[in-house]
């Protein structure tokens, strides 16, 4: 959908510790640096409203959150996201670099939670209107890797994270699957590797959806033809 508009839409997904976030700031830097304009931003969040949801399904102490509640949330707070700040950023002609996007959802509810993945996928189509990211980053984390890096630090795991290993192992089939159904539109990397060999690879990837020339996205037609074309 984006490729309709002016930017250029790609989502960074994985289980919790892939590094996507390092990675996003990596890639921002990069393009910032070659006079881009690099919008970032994450999910849950990325609006007021969708910052208040993020506090109330990550927080533990709200007391019980069911699992479709839970999926509603997340999609409540996508539905803000795309609507306020991913399409006029697109329309613009920016760069919008998103720490999760519907991926996530499909992966942690329709997979984790066991409310079945095309039902969160329909769900989430219906709250962003159809936007789907030019190209998904997926770094692919082992979930004992994920679990020590992010018990490595002093933050404690929000509710998502101290689920089992059995819900984390879900997700990363359910992450590889959704790549595997689309692969023009993932860069499946594992995340394991060195950061700046990550960081390397994904440029690469990116430049295919980048003007050379003008250093500005390119038109929607050339990108698909350049292979890096979106859903
Ligand atoms: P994230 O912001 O990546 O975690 P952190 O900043 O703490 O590293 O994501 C928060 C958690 O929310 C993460 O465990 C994944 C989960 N999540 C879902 O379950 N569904 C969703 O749709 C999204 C966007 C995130």
């Amino acid at each position: 959908m984006s490729k309709q508009s002016a930017g250029v839409f790609i989502a960074f997904e994985g289980g919790d510790g892939a590094g996507k976030s390092t990675q996003a700031a990596r890639l921002a830097a990069v393009l910032e640096g070659r006079g881009f304009k690099v919008l970032r931003t994450r999910e849950p969040g990325g609006t007021p409203v969708g910052e208040k949801l993020r506090s109330l399904v990550l927080d533990h102490g709200n007391g019980e959150i069911d699992a479709r509640t839970e999926a509603l949330m997340f999609a409540a707070s996508r539905a803000a996201h795309a609507a306020q700040v991913i399409r006029p950023a697109l329309q613009r002609g920016d760069v919008v670099l998103t720490d999760r996007y519907i991926d996530s959802s499909v992966a942690y509810q329709g997979a984790g939670r066991n409310l079945g993945k095309d039902a969160v996928q329909s769900l989430n189509e219906w709250a962003t209107a159809g936007l789907q990211p030019d190209l998904t980053v997926l770094l692919d984390v082992d979930p004992e890797l994920g679990r020590r890096r992010r018990t490595a630090g002093d933050t404690a795991e929000d509710r998502l994270e101290s689920e089992a290993d059995e819900f984390h192992i879900r997700i990363r089939d359910a992450f590889l699957e959704l790549a595997s159904s689309r692969p023009d539109s993932y860069l499946v990397l594992p995340a394991h590797l060195p950061v700046d060999d990550l960081a390397a690879q994904i440029l690469q990837r990116v430049e295919a959806l980048i003007d050379p020339a003008a250093d500005r996205p390119l038109p929607a037609a050339r990108r698909a033809s350049a292979g890096g074309g979106g859903a």
